[in-house]
């Protein structure tokens, strides 16, 4: 049974209904006795579920790349699956692509078993591999006009081009084109044969700050579209800015999934509002005497947790109160570096030095 608090949209009573997912049942307020009706949401059901992976692993010689993991994808979603260097998201990745073999494991793409029925799902999906190169002489029309080849579906050329804003470079070379428009190049690619499912294996890897926010726009672009998009990359910032579900992987392990918000919910330090340059040396002993969980930062800085919205003006009230001065303020959210800190004890942009 799951629950639904439903408002009265007569006399606004507050109810809560219990339900199966999927029921849609005929209510009555009890309040002003106003008849409708509450549906109860979906649970996931398989329908909606673009990949499974269920105790998928992976054994190099003495080495556990991918140690018994499982989880799945939804259709439509862009799925973050975040990790440092060798923690076993491109080995995951291929075997899901099937161009690697598991030790063991069950994967479905589409509801079909990849093991027995792949080339009854290979035409849906679309391969970014990780470090991608493409033939250095081919034009980027060239490239797309190739790639389609392999597959019976075939995108328009031009409107690929288009979507992928490529339009003023398909008469160039592939060689003579930057980091990032060869991942763009990679990307369209991947579309050839406008897939459901898009696997881009660290993407944005290499690529200056202003390429990489292309290519994230890209990949949002993908989302709009309803595909589904799985992402593996290292950067934490690249699944805070992209992904709707996010599994983080370390040493063959998932150690957390969930949404963004979930995650920094359960694993994350809440928000820090920060003090800055605090002109009296007696405030943090002030505010810590008030409550707060006040820390100094040691160059004025003032830090204060946050795990209420009102507590940010409670703080700033208590400061006016007292007469103290500062130059600035900022709210800083807990991060996943933070998630990653908490969990394994290790910063993840360290882990990938
Ligand atoms: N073909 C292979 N043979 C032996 N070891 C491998 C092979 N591919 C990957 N590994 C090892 O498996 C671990 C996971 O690698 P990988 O899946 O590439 O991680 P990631 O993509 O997260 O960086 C690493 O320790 C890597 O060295
Ligand atoms: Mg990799």
């Amino acid at each position: 049974m799951v629950e639904k608090i439903v408002r009265c949209p007569e006399c606004s009573k507050i109810t809560t209904f219990y339900g199966n997912p999927g029921d849609c049942l005929s209510v009555t307020c009890p309040k002003c006795g106003i008849k409708g009706k509450v549906t109860f949401k979906k649970t996931v059901t398989t329908e909606n579920v673009a990949i499974e992976v269920y105790n998928l692993k992976k054994v190099y010689g003495d080495l556990i790349a991918v140690n018994d993991i499982s989880f799945s994808v939804n259709k439509g979603e862009v799925f973050a699956f975040l990790g440092p260097n060798g923690a076993g998201k491109t080995t995951t990745v291929e075997i899901i692509e099937s161009i690697r073999k598991p030790t063991a494991g069950v994967i479905k793409i589409l509801g079909k078993d990849i093991k027995t029925s792949f080339n009854q799902v290979k035409e849906k999906i679309g391969i970014l591999p990780q470090e991608f190169h493409s033939f250095e002489k081919l034009t980027v029309r060239e490239t797309l006009e190739y790639f389609s080849m392999f597959y019976k579906k075939r995108v328009n050329i031009d409107d690929i081009l288009d979507v992928m804003d490529l339009r003023s470079y398909e008469k160039m070379l592939y060689k003579n084109l930057s980091g990032g428009l060869k991942q763009r190049v990679g990307v369209a690619i991947s579309l050839v044969n406008d897939p459901d499912i898009v696997f881009l294996d660290e993407p944005s890897t290499g690529l200056d700050p202003k390429a990489r926010r292309e290519v994230w726009n890209v990949i949002s672009s993908l989302r709009n579209k309803g595909k589904t998009v799985f992402l593996t990359t290292h950067y934490m910032e690249e699944a805070e800015y992209l992904a709707d579900h996010i599994a983080v992987i370390h040493k063959g392990k998932i150690i957390a999934e969930g949404s963004l918000e979930y995650l920094l919910d359960k694993y994350g330090h809440g928000s820090l509002l920060r003090i800055k340059k605090c002109k009296d040396p007696n405030a943090v002993e002030m505010l810590k005497d008030k409550g707060f969980e006040a820390e100094s930062e040691g160059n004025g800085n003032i830090s204060i947790k946050i795990d209420y919205k009102d507590k940010v003006i409670n703080v700033l009230s208590q400061l006016r109160y007292e007469g103290i001065d500062y130059d600035s303020i900022e709210i800083r959210r807990s991060n996943l570096e933070e998630v990653f800190l908490h969990l394994t004890g290790a910063k993840l942009s360290e882990e990938n030095t």
